[in-house]
């Protein structure tokens, strides 16, 4: 089982984006994958498609009391454990608990058999929950848009990342990926510049593509589902190549070969 936690603290990044997209496209391929949404505004909950989730449904009780995780529900032939806007009171919670953080990575370890990947969508945020999301995956995948926004993130994110590695040190960063790009505006052309330079590995810049994007969310169902023709369909497949020849998966997306 290999755990993958979309992480950037700015919002607006493509975090819960890629999230469904590169969760549907590895289980499309065959591979078991489990979803997580660890954000009480539940965006990746509601762009499969899922409501009227309780707090027992989401971490809330593993996050704060390292209880085990609720069976998941059901999206897409996706596994979800979704979010509610409940979940936003375990930030408070889990300050006092001793080893909080490391309650998401304990429960996870029990699940290692029954899932081939799983992919932690993070909240816009440095909180309790980022860190419980952060630390339970084996890497890090950091979207970065291709705008001065994206470049005053990367110190932020800096920072984070040596302060999760004191109690993870084999925790790192296996993907940059560079998204809403507008290769027609020359200010994303040097943001993108600029990223080459600085952050290692980097995806394939995603273009900014808002319509199917926002449709699809609107509609609750994967690109995939949604527009299986469109282009953003054909960045989604890209991406998810990049992400698992990044992390050392076997998986060749177009074949749709199992991990
Ligand atoms: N390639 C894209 N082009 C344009 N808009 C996009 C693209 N991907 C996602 N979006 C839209 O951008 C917004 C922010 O994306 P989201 O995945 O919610 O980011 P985050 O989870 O990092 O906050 C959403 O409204 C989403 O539909
Ligand atoms: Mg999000």
């Amino acid at each position: 089982m290999l755990t993958l936690t979309l992480f950037n603290h700015a919002g607006g990044v493509m975090k819960s984006s890629l999230t469904r997209d590169v969760g549907y496209t590895l289980a499309h391929a065959g591979q078991r994958v489990l979803l997580i949404d660890l954000d009480p505004q539940a965006n990746l909950t509601d762009w499969l498609g899922v409501s009227g989730v309780t707090r027992d449904q989401t971490i809330y009780d593993t996050a704060t009391r390292g209880d085990a995780l609720p069976e998941p529900v059901r999206a897409h032939g996706l596994h979800l454990l979704p979010s509610d806007v409940s979940l936003a009171l375990a930030e408070g919670q889990m300050m006092g608990v001793v080893g909080a953080h490391l309650h998401l990575r304990q429960a996870l370890h029990e699940w290692r058999d029954r899932y081939d990947t799983v992919l932690i969508d993070s909240p816009p945020s440095l909180g309790q929950l980022s860190i419980l999301g952060a630390l339970a995956a084996d890497h890090l995948v950091v979207p970065v848009p291709t705008r001065q926004k994206g470049m005053n993130a990367l110190a932020g994110l800096a920072e984070a990342m040596a302060t999760y590695r004191k109690l993870r040190p084999d925790l790192t960063v296996a993907l940059y990926v560079p998204t809403l790009y507008d290769a027609r505006r020359s200010h994303d052309r040097e943001a993108y510049a600029a990223l080459k330079d600085i952050l290692t590995p980097l995806a394939s810049p995603i273009p900014d593509r808002g319509a199917v994007w926002n449709d699809s969310a609107s509609a609750g169902q994967p690109v995939g589902v949604y527009a299986p023709n469109s282009p953003v369909h054909q960045d989604v497949l890209r991406v998810t190549q990049e992400i698992a020849v990044a992390t050392g998966m076997t998986l060749d997306v177009a074949q749709g070969v199992r991990q």
